[in-house]
């Protein structure tokens, strides 16, 4: 159902979202080496690629970076290869993954071949080589990819060396924080191992007004719940084209939740989630969250909160320091840089800020 909380797996759960699959299923099946698909926060980035993942006829890993970041405190190459390998494991079966472990040092199937153990000395290039032999196209797809800085391991290298080496192994990487993930790659930075690369990017944007319309409205049909063009005009002025909000709502109202209710009890979870969120932020400096402060509360020149934040802050705030807080928010994907100045591109992250 099109109200289903979880990621999606299946194009019937997707609204819209064709041109995009198209693209991504499309650079895959030319064998491009990389594909990025970048946009904030619940835009239905993991979805749109469970469902290419799902589609495709090829052989595939998905690995969650974040969570591996939040397992390791960074991101190991051995931890990597043991998720390759288990895809691997996984779609080719014992066999197969037994003859590929036997051929790189510091990798070994146990318990019947069904727990893949590796060394920290596992050579990544190795690994990679020896799946591309096997002259089928195999796709790792790393979500929320900007987690990969926190590692001892060049992955630009490695990616970039893939794309020159290997014609069956192609890369797919997400992110939320679009700043990050491209002062990353730096794909388009002469200076870098990626720089002139070919690769595909897809930027997944809110959707428009009559789309959140007929979005909840084909839910609600779904469901067979009968919703007022008002109460759907209100959810979408409060969430604007945010699938994963307008998603929450749809649910909550398929839970039995009258109007009012889902929408209250949907700003009250994602207050607590985005808050949540932030801490990371909120740790490396106060100054975060008193920017954020003075934006939803209709600061929106640079100069206008900065002076907001000194207020706060009970000091003054040296220029250049004040711009990297600003910039890293823009980076993180929690401020947008307009013609207007600062905004949150979120109206629940501007809420829960306010
Ligand atoms: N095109 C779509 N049609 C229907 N539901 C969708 C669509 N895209 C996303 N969703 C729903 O929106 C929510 C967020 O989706 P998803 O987790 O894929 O987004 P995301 O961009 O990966 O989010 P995050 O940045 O938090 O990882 C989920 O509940 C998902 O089911
Ligand atoms: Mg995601």
């Amino acid at each position: 159902m099109l109200f289903n909380p979880r990621p999606k797996t299946r194009r019937e759960e997707l609204y819209d979202r064709r041109d995009e699959l198209e693209r991504v299923e499309d650079g895959l099946r030319k064998g491009l080496g990389l594909v990025t698909i970048l946009g904030i926060r619940r835009l239905g980035k993991s979805s749109l690629l469970n469902v290419a993942l799902n589609e495709l006829p090829y052989g595939s890993v998905k690995i969650d970076a974040r969570k591996v970041y939040s397992e390791f405190g960074n991101v190991p190459r051995e931890a990597l290869a043991k998720l390759i390998l288990e895809g691997f494991l996984k779609r080719s079966g014992k066999e197969r993954a037994r003859e590929l472990a036997r051929s790189i040092r510091g990798v070994r199937l146990l318990g019947f071949g069904v727990e893949v153990e590796v060394e920290r000395g596992v050579n990544l290039y190795d690994l990679l080589e020896r799946i591309n032999s096997l002259g089928e196209r195999f796709v790792i797809a790393i979500d929320e990819a900007q987690y990969l800085r926190f590692s001892n391991s060049r992955y630009p290298e490695l990616i970039a060396w893939a794309i020159d080496e290997l014609e069956n192994v192609s890369f797919v990487l997400t992110g939320s924080e679009v700043g990050l993930l491209e002062d990353f790659l730096r794909l388009h930075d002469p200076g870098s191992a990626l720089f002139g690369r070919p690769h595909l990017e897809i930027r997944l944007k809110r959707f428009e007004r009559h789309q959140s319309v007929d979005f909840l409205e084909r839910g609600f049909d779904e469901l067979g719940l009968r919703v007022s063009r008002e109460e759907i005009d209100e959810a979408v002025d409060e969430l604007d084209g945010i699938v994963g909000w307008l998603t929450l709502y749809g649910y909550n109202r398929y839970l039995g939740l009258g109007h009012s209710r889902a929408l209250q009890r949907l700003k009250e979870d994602a207050r607590r989630l985005i808050l949540a969120e932030f801490s990371r932020l909120r740790e490396l400096s106060h100054r975060y969250e008193l920017a954020m402060r003075a934006v939803a509360n209709g600061k929106h020149r640079w100069k206008e909160i900065k002076e907001t934040v000194e207020i706060l802050e009970g000091k003054r705030i040296d220029d250049k320091n004040f711009s990297n807080v600003l910039s890293n928010l823009v980076r993180y994907g929690y401020l947008e840089k307009t013609v207007d100045g600062y905004v949150i591109p979120d109206p629940l992250v501007e809420l829960a800020f306010r």
